[in-house]
């Protein structure tokens, strides 16, 4: 059997109804998994599980609602029987600008969400399942997370401490439970249309792999991660990014002197 089998294994992936969190889930029921995916809204969450083939439950919960989260937990452990892995998918980033104009309540809700909440459903699902039985869990953090931009630094920080998270839970956790996190670069979903709509080309020519990321480039490696070809893998951040982080490969395609970060 392929180590990248999930056969038998039972997934939940918060923020699932589209983008990253869909393609996750995707990957995971085409390598044999079970997927409960969630989003805020019911109806919407159903319709992705549908489109899912395979075993797949959509639920309704808002990513740092605890009572909702673990309803969720409850029904997982209720329809298949286990949680063995937990993608911490959602995140926002409605806090465009610099750091020093940002207030209180866009820092809770940035940091509620993409801080918090993986924190809160790891906790859920170990103490529920993972701790006792064992599973993997993997946070969507970003490439922003570890390097600076101009009026997403509030959001960057956020991920920058969930990457920090990551390998303090794969600590926290250990032996059991493996925690990573993937870093994607640009991906084209519809979140992040002000990033990429509009320079598409030009950010195509920047990137090593003259394109940026689809969904799946960030579900498979989700896929990955959470199956045993990755289980002496723990605490790490895989950078999906086609290459974005290098720096802009038009300037080495011209034959510039300019350096990579
Ligand atoms: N796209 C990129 O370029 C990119 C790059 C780096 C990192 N990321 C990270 O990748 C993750 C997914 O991003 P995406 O671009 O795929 O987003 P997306 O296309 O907007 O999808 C977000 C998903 O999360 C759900 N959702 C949003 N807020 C929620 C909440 N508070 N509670 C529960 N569900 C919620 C949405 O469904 P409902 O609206 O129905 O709730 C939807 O299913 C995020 O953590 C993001 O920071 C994305």
């Amino acid at each position: 059997m392929s180590r990248l089998d999930l056969t038998g294994r039972t997934a939940i992936v918060t923020g699932a109804s589209r983008g990253i969190g869909l393609a996750a889930a995707h990957a995971i029921a085409a390598a044999g998994g079970n997927v409960v995916l969630t989003s805020r809204r019911r109806e919407a969450a159903e319709a992705a599980a549908a489109e899912v083939r395979g075993n797949a439950l959509g639920i309704a919960a808002h990513v740092f609602d605890e009572k909702a989260a673990q309803r969720c937990v409850d029904a997982t452990l209720e329809r298949f029987g286990g949680i063995d892995i937990l993608v911490n998918n959602v995140g926002t980033d409605l806090a465009y600008g610099p750091v020093i104009d940002q207030d209180y309540a866009s820092f809770t809700k940035i940091f509620g969400v993409n801080l918090w909440a993986p924190i809160l459903w790891t906790s859920l699902a170990t103490r529920a399942w993972m701790g006792e039985h064992g599973g993997a869990v993997v946070n969507t953090a970003s490439i922003g997370g570890m390097g600076f931009e101009a009026n997403r630094g509030l959001y960057n920080a956020s991920k920058a401490a969930l990457i920090h998270l990551t390998k303090q839970l794969a600590v926290e956790l250990s032996p059991r439970v493996r925690v990573n996190a993937v870093a994607p670069g640009v991906v084209r979903t519809q979140r992040t249309e002000a990033l990429w709509k509009q320079r598409e080309s030009q950010l195509n020519s920047a990137t090593a792999l003259s394109r940026i990321g689809e969904p799946e480039d960030i579900g498979s490696a989700i896929a990955f991660l959470v199956s045993d070809a990755a289980s002496w893998v723990t605490g790490e951040t895989f950078v999906i990014d086609g290459g974005q982080r290098l720096g802009d490969a038009e300037l080495f395609r011209g034959g510039s002197t300019v350096q990579a970060r």
